[in-house]
């Protein structure tokens, strides 16, 4: 069962600046919104997502029909270790670059991750950050595998876009504005490993979860001028504090506490555990409002560039709002990315939001009906 309310996203969306420029807009133009199957990367009529899998029970997922293998040169990957772990296993292409409905078979599949949370934040993250013409994600950053760019200010960037999903605080990745925020980071897995010892007899579990997320807010807080922590930021990043606890342990042990040459094996080596069994039944978010009741946090983040300054958004999306303070925000966002979309592009932006919408109401089942910002067909 999904837990409790996931929540909003946020809309945090900027743009991507020259890093992403326009080199040649017309051409761009021509060939992301019109089918043109002699391109490398023809346009592609996205499928519907999968469906849940037959069997949902634990299973061996570390076997030998999915080998890890270390990277090769121009393999992607982010600030996941969930994806990173599934591409290095090749439950899906080891590239890193891959459709969401791979995607989302993938985490199904190597992990148990319930079908509509799957399809929730696989789709959120695609239609933020993906091609959305080729059908193509990068779980790492911008890269060309993912066909050609669309037009400004859509970026399809990748997962470590920093403010669309990816955002401050997290556990094992550093804050954007230090430079890196997709990267392992051995000094913030030091602290994920001294607040197992303190709080979780060496392992990490749902109160090891709460006591570092709290941390985390207070560091970002105290040294990041830039710090942000609302809308989909603020509501996913609880649901990222509860996954290794539902995802990283083996399915076949009853107590939900993972051991830290488990943790390190996924978040830094992107590799299952040896003889490694998925959990014992789709998992979502489940622990989440445990983790977030311990310490209460109100959104918000640092403002006028200066650290310990801290001031709550009180437009943004927490646990308590309605999910169509979310869901509009996400709609925002993509309005954002996409203020003009014509041909395959509307089309896919058309049926990636339908896709989108099924995940989201079935996570947040209090009711927000369905937008069609461009239309339905
Ligand atoms: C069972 C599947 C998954 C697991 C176990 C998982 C696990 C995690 C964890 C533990 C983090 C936090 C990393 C940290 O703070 O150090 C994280 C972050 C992230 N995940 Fe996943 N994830 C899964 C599926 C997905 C999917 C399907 C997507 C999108 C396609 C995704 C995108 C991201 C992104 C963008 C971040 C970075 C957010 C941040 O800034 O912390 N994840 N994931």
């Amino acid at each position: 069962m999904i837990s409790q309310p996931f929540i909003h996203l946020a809309t945090l969306l900027f743009l991507l600046s020259s890093s992403f420029a326009f080199p040649n807009y017309a051409d761009v133009l021509k060939r992301q919104e019109v089918e043109d199957a002699n391109s490398p990367f023809p346009p592609v009529n996205p499928p519907l997502p999968p469906g849940p899998p037959e069997f949902t029970g634990a299973k061996l997922v570390n076997d030998p029909a999915h080998p890890w293998e270390p990277l090769r040169d121009g393999d992607v990957r982010g600030p996941c270790p969930g994806m990173n772990t599934l591409a290095s296993h090749g439950y899906m292409s080891r590239d890193g670059v891959a459709s969401p409905s791979e995607m989302v078979t993938a985490v199904q599949e190597g992990l148990n991750m319930e079908n509509k949370f799957a399809i929730f934040v696989t789709y959120l993250n695609h239609l933020m950050n993906g091609n959305l013409v080729t059908d193509l994600l990068s779980i790492g950053g911008k890269t060309s595998k993912t066909g050609p760019d669309p037009p400004a200010p859509a970026h399809a960037g990748g997962l470590s876009v920093h403010g669309t999903f990816e955002g401050d605080a997290g556990m094992t990745r550093g804050d954007a504005f230090f430079g890196d925020n997709h990267s392992f980071n051995q000094t913030l897995f030091d602290k994920f490993i001294d607040f197992s010892n303190r709080f979780g007899g060496g392992f990490y579990n749902l109160t090891v979860a709460g006591e570092l997320r709290f941390q985390r807010l207070q560091d970002s807080i105290a040294t990041n001028p830039q710090f942000s922590f609302k809308n989909v930021r603020f509501i996913t990043s609880y649901g990222e504090s509860v996954f290794p606890v539902n995802f990283f342990v083996d399915g076949r042990q009853t107590e939900k506490k993972l051991d830290m040459e488990s943790a390190r094996l996924f978040f830094s080596d992107m590799k299952f555990p040896a003889d490694f069994f998925r959990a014992p039944m789709p998992m979502s978010n489940e622990g989440l409002s445990e983790i977030f009741q311990m310490h209460p946090f109100l959104p918000g983040g640092n403002v006028d560039g200066k650290v310990d300054n801290f001031v709550v958004d009180p437009a943004s999306a927490t646990f308590d709002t309605p999910s169509c303070v979310l869901y509009e925000d996400i709609l925002n966002t993509v309005k954002g990315l996409y203020p003009n979309p014509t041909g395959v592009l509307k089309r896919n932006l058309i049926k990636n939001l339908r896709f989108f919408y099924d995940g989201f109401s079935a996570v947040f089942s209090d009711g927000c009906a369905e937008q069609f910002p461009y239309g339905q067909q």
